[in-house]
């Protein structure tokens, strides 16, 4: 499936008017990754540092997405399809379900270098797209989108969106002995990630039904993340969340 073949998520497609963004708004993005990437080369997962180079992202200009795209296609086959906001669930789940991911165009201003109530571009690219050179946590998101679009019981579809949150948004992984993170609310977000490393959120080791029995709270820095100890983990954890969802057991 690509971009045009697309039901519910239909209107919400864009084009990205890469040439339209102005001097100032490649400013705002390279001071945005100027203020986090000293952290994040120090506390990133290896994989999420390895997809940032081969995606060909730019310290100092917003990203093209068509040729991030282009970029991924050989290896994952991943998408960053460019939409015009925040996507209802069904359409959400149909992009994933067929490896392209929705991503917003805008970027926010600089007034707002720390913290913006919704997802832009640099939380969007800079954030999630990194990962999605990584094989297994590609075959993990289209997995997720797959089983969350065949899905209609609200109930359900929140506790998978806790699962959603503690590894695609705020997840954690031991790498030689350390917590490494590669969840995007933590990669874009300096307050996000320095909260973890600085030992003022408790880190457990990732089990399913911890995290799907533990709500998300958006108004507030995490207390509690999950930590896998390889991405197989995460993508079995989906396995088992399809399961036990198609047993009542969610
Ligand atoms: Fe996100």
């Amino acid at each position: 499936m690509n971009a045009e073949t697309l039901s519910a998520a239909a209107p919400y497609i864009i084009q990205q008017h890469y040439y339209a963004y102005t001097v100032e708004q490649h400013s705002v993005w390279a001071e945005l990754v100027g203020r986090v990437l000293p952290e994040i080369e120090k506390h990133a997962a290896r994989e999420y540092l390895e997809g940032f180079h081969i995606i060909g992202l730019q310290n100092d200009r917003l990203p093209n997405l068509a040729a991030i795209s282009a970029r991924l296609a050989p290896r994952t086959g991943w998408n960053s399809t460019p939409v015009s906001g925040f996507l209802p669930a069904p359409a959400f789940f149909e992009m994933l379900a067929a490896r392209l991911f929705p991503t917003i165009t805008w970027l926010r201003s600089r007034e707002s270098l720390e913290y913006t109530p919704e997802p832009d571009i640099f939380h969007d690219v800079f954030g999630h797209v990194p990962m999605h050179a990584h094989c297994v946590f590609a075959d993990f998101l289209q997995h997720y989108g797959r089983v969350c679009a065949t899905i209609s019981d609200a109930a359900v579809l929140e506790k998978l969106g806790r699962l959603f949150w503690y590894t695609v948004e705020f997840g954690l992984i031991r790498q030689n002995g350390a917590v490494k993170v590669y969840g995007s609310g933590l990669i874009s977000s300096h307050g996000e990630c320095k909260n973890v490393m600085d030992g003022h959120c408790a880190v457990h080791d990732f089990s399913l039904d911890e995290v799907l029995n533990t709500p998300v709270k958006v108004d507030e820095l995490h207390k509690l993340l999950f930590a896998v100890s390889s991405f197989d983990q995460i993508y079995e954890a989906m396995r088992e969340a399809e399961q036990w969802a198609s047993s009542g057991r969610l």
